[in-house]
């Protein structure tokens, strides 16, 4: 499953519908405001989260306005997270184009990404969806909080592989089980069926972002973000994290110093992700983000079978067979 497009054609006018909602969300009355939104929707991304939303809705219900809303709500939070994480990063290439950052500036990316979370709030405001804006609440708090734990582990180098986890479930699954969650409650589901729906977006998500930081280690894939970055920023990942685990105290040693001293160096870089390799790192995380990819399409088969949920197991299946 390395293509959206059968997906997206289970949901083709509701993906046109949610997408007019968030233009509309984007633009203001600055004239600064426009010139950003123009550039921002040259490059759309891959749009997951309306399809998560869109198709969660569908499952349980019909698909209307509030689902439309609830979809644009998550990728504006989504779009203005992305503009901040750029800058927290220092990354300069976001959907193959500069980042904000890059072209406008921190100070600028960071007004608008605020912008842009405040206008997707008053989305919900605005049409008294107050479910919708208590789980995107939440899940913006526990985005923070994973960032946050993320620059704290990171600066220490002393990560294990449950801190891993609660990171990449505050950081990106918890964003993916609101989708899921929010379309399931916009089309009257009952709270048993939205808590499932959660975790399954949660295993998701978790999945998702093991994909993203294995991405680091194919050189040369075309996912529009600049390759081979998170060790230069000191951020570990799980395959490093198993082969540091693994390996034997020499290894380590010698491993923790070309990070401590060299991680920005190409050639010992390119070594230290080869060597990780070798020590059964890649495979490992490869092994872990199938066995949550496996538990989230059980979570759909528990519901009675429909289109929308073939199509959230395919999308499960793409969020782990990706290329960008
Ligand atoms: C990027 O998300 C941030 C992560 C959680 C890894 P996506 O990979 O879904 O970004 P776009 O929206 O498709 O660009
Ligand atoms: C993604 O984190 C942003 C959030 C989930 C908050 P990363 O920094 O790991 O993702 P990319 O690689 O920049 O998209
Ligand atoms: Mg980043
Ligand atoms: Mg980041």
């Amino acid at each position: 499953m390395e293509d959206l497009s059968a997906i997206t054609a289970l949901v083709a006018p509701h993906l046109k519908a949610y997408d007019e909602i968030f233009k509309a969300g984007i633009k203001g009355n600055v004239p600064l405001l426009n010139t950003i939104a123009k550039y921002m929707v040259r490059k759309k991304g891959k749009q997951i989260r309306p399809l998560f939303v869109l198709l969660s809705a569908g499952l349980h219900g019909q698909i209307d306005e509030k689902a439309h809303r609830g979809a644009a709500l998550i990728e504006m939070l989504h779009t203005a997270t992305l503009i901040h994480d750029d800058v927290v990063d220092e990354a300069w290439q976001r959907r193959g184009l500069f980042s904000l950052n890059a072209v406008w500036r921190n100070k600028i990316a960071v007004l608008i990404g605020d912008y842009i979370l405040s206008r997707g709030l008053l989305l919900a405001i605005d049409h008294d969806a107050f479910r919708q804006l208590k789980i995107v609440s939440d899940a913006t708090r526990e985005m923070s909080e994973g960032e946050l734990l993320q620059i704290e582990k990171t600066r220490r180098l002393n990560i294990t592989e449950e801190i891993y986890f609660e990171i990449i479930r505050k950081k990106t699954a918890t964003l993916i089980a609101a989708c899921c969650a929010l379309g399931a409650e916009a089309a009257g589901a009952d709270q048993d069926a939205i808590r499932r729906m959660y975790h399954f977006g949660e295993k998701t998500g978790i999945a998702f972002q093991i994909k993203d930081d294995l991405f680091d280690y194919s050189e040369g894939i075309a996912s529009g973000k600049p390759t081979g970055t998170d060790l230069k920023e000191k951020k570990l990942t799980l395959p490093i994290i198993y082969a540091l685990r693994t390996c034997s105290w020499q290894e380590r040693h010698q491993m923790m110093h070309t990070i401590r001293l060299f991680r920005k160096d190409p050639e010992r870089a390119a070594k230290l992700y080869q060597q990780v390799a070798s020590l059964g790192g890649v495979e490992y995380a490869t092994r872990k983000m199938q066995e949550y990819r496996d538990e989230a399409l059980q979570i759909i088969d528990s519901f009675p079978s429909s289109p929308y949920g073939t199509a959230l197991q395919n999308l499960v299946r793409y969020s782990t067979d990706r290329n960008r």
